[in-house]
C-alpha cells in the first residue's frame, strides 16, 4: 500500500500548528498583528524599537529605567572586533545578506556565553546580536564602496545610529523616526519560514547564534525577505505610472507574481503595510520624488480585484520604496528586515528552549521498494 494512503500531507506546513507561543498573534483574515497582546498600531505609533527590543524579550514594556538599560547594552553592542570587520573585508564582495550571515556566524568565536543556553544567557547574546547585526550591514556597505567603516555614535538610538553609520550624517529625525517605525514592523511575525529555521536549530539545543544564522539565511529568499529589493526591481522595470496595467496584465498572463502582494497568513491588507503606505508617502513628497509613490499607488489599485481574492499588499511593497527614498542601496534591503527580525527570532529561540522539544517531521516516501543491488562493475 503507498504511503500517501496512510498519512495526511500537508504540504509546506500549510495551517499546521507545531506549538503554543506567547509572542505574537496573527489574524489572517482581520489583518490583526499583535506582540505580546499589544496592537501592532499602537506599538507602530507610540513605541521605539528599543522597546519592542525589551517587550519581544521580556514579555512586558518597559520602564524609564529598564529602557534605559537596555540601550546601554545595546549601545555596548554596537562595536564589533577587529576579526569581524576583517571577515567582512574579506567576504566583501558577497550579498549584503551573506556577509551578515557569516559575519553573525563568525561572532560566536567572541561571545564570552557561546556554551551557554540558558535564558538570562540567550537573552544577553539577543541583545548583543540586535545591536552587532546594524555594525555589520553598514561595515559591509561602507568597506565594499571603498570608505572606512565608522564607529558607532553612541548620542544616537538604534535606527539613527544605523543611518549615521551607513552614509556619516546625523540623519533628519523625521528619517530616523521611519526607519525606527520600519524596525518595529519588521521585528516579530510568529512561525514564519526563518522563525521556523531559527526554532528548528534551537530544538537540537545548538545556540542563538546557529538559530540566527539560519534565520538569516532562511530569510534571504524572495519569497520571504527578498520581496522589498524585488518591488524596486519592479518599479523599475515599470518606468511610469502610465505602463503599469500592461505590466500587470503581461506578468500575471504569463504566470509571474507580482511582488509585494500575497502572503501565506495575511488574506486582507497586511496591517504592516498600512502604515507604511502613509509614511512612503509623506517621504517621496519630502524627498522630492512623488513619482516612484505614483508607480506604487498605480499598482495597488491595479491589483484591486486581486486583493478581493486574498492576494494584497504586504509590508514589503511599501518598505522597499522608503529605504530608496532614505538614499539605502537596494541591496541592502533584506539585511535591514534581518537586523529588525533578530529580536523576533530571539524571543522564538527562548520560547522554543522553555518548552523544547525536537522539530522533527516526516516525508511520506514514494520511490521505490526492493530494489535489487547491482556492483559497481555490473552497472551499464
Ligand atoms: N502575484 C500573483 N499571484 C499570486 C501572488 C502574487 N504576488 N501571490 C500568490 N499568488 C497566487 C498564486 O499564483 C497561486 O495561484 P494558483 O492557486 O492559481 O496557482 C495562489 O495565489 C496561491 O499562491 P501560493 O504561492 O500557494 O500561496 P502562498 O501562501 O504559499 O504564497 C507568497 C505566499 C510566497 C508570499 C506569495 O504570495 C508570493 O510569492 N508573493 C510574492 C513575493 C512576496 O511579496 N513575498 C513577501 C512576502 S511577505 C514577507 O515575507 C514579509
Amino acid at each position: 500500500m503507498a504511503e500517501t494512503e496512510k498519512v495526511q500531507l500537508r504540504r509546506g506546513l500549510r495551517d499546521v500548528y507545531i506549538d503554543r507561543t506567547q509572542i505574537s498573534f496573527i489574524d489572517g483574515k482581520a489583518g490583526k498583528l499583535l506582540y505580546r497582546g499589544y496592537n501592532i498600531h499602537d506599538l507602530a505609533e507610540s513605541c521605539s524599537f528599543e522597546e519592542i527590543v525589551y517587550l519581544l524579550l521580556h514579555g512586558t514594556l518597559p520602564t524609564k529605567v529598564q529602557l534605559a538599560e537596555l540601550d546601554a547594552l545595546l549601545k555596548q553592542g554596537r562595536k564589533l572586533p577587529k576579526e569581524i570587520v576583517e571577515t567582512i573585508r574579506i567576504t566583501k564582495n558577497a550579498h549584503s545578506m551573506d556577509v551578515l550571515r557569516t559575519a553573525i556566524s563568525a561572532l560566536s568565536a567572541f561571545d564570552s556565553d557561546i556554551t551557554d543556553n540558558s535564558p538570562e544567557a540567550t537573552l544577553r547574546k539577543g541583545i548583543r546580536l540586535t545591536a552587532a547585526a546594524s555594525s555589520i550591514v553598514t561595515t559591509h556597505a561602507r568597506i565594499r564602496d571603498g570608505k572606512e567603516p565608522l564607529e558607532p555614535n553612541p548620542e544616537l538610538g538604534h535606527a539613527a545610529n544605523f543611518l549615521y553609520m551607513l552614509s556619516g550624517e546625523v540623519p533628519h529625525p523625521e528619517d530616523a523616526a521611519l526607519m525606527d517605525k520600519d524596525f518595529v514592523l519588521h521585528a516579530e511575525h510568529g512561525i514564519n519560514a526563518s522563525s521556523f529555521a531559527a526554532r528548528v536549530t534551537a530544538s537540537t539545543n545548538a545556540d542563538l547564534h546557529c538559530a540566527v544564522t539560519a534565520g538569516v539565511a532562511v530569510l534571504k529568499g524572495p519569497a520571504h525577505g527578498g520581496a522589498a529589493e524585488s518591488v524596486m526591481h519592479m518599479v523599475n522595470e515599470i518606468g511610469t505610472s502610465d505602463n503599469v496595467p500592461t505590466y500587470i496584465r503581461d506578468t500575471l498572463k504569463g504566470g509571474g507574481r507580482i511582488v509585494g502582494f500575497g502572503h501565506r497568513v495575511y488574506k486582507t491588507t497586511d496591517p504592516r503595510a498600512v502604515h507604511l503606505r502613509e509614511d512612503a508617502k509623506r517621504l517621496g513628497e519630502r524627498k522630492g520624488q512623488p513619482d516612484l509613490i505614483a508607480i506604487l499607488e498605480a499598482v495597488n489599485e491595479a491589483m484591486e480585484p486581486y486583493c478581493r481574492k486574498g492576494i494584497c499588499q504586504n509590508v514589503d511593497f511599501w518598505s522597499g520604496a522608503i529605504y530608496h527614498l532614505l538614499g539605502i542601496p537596494t541591496d541592502l534591503f533584506i539585511s535591514i528586515f534581518a537586523m529588525g527580525r533578530v529580536p523576533g527570532w530571539t524571543a522564538q529561540v527562548l520560547e522554543q528552549f522553555s518548552n523544547n522539544i525536537l522539530l522533527r517531521p516526516l516525508l511520506t516516501y514514494e520511490g521505490e521498494h526492493d530494489l535489487p543491488f547491482v556492483p559497481i562493475d555490473k552497472r551499464s
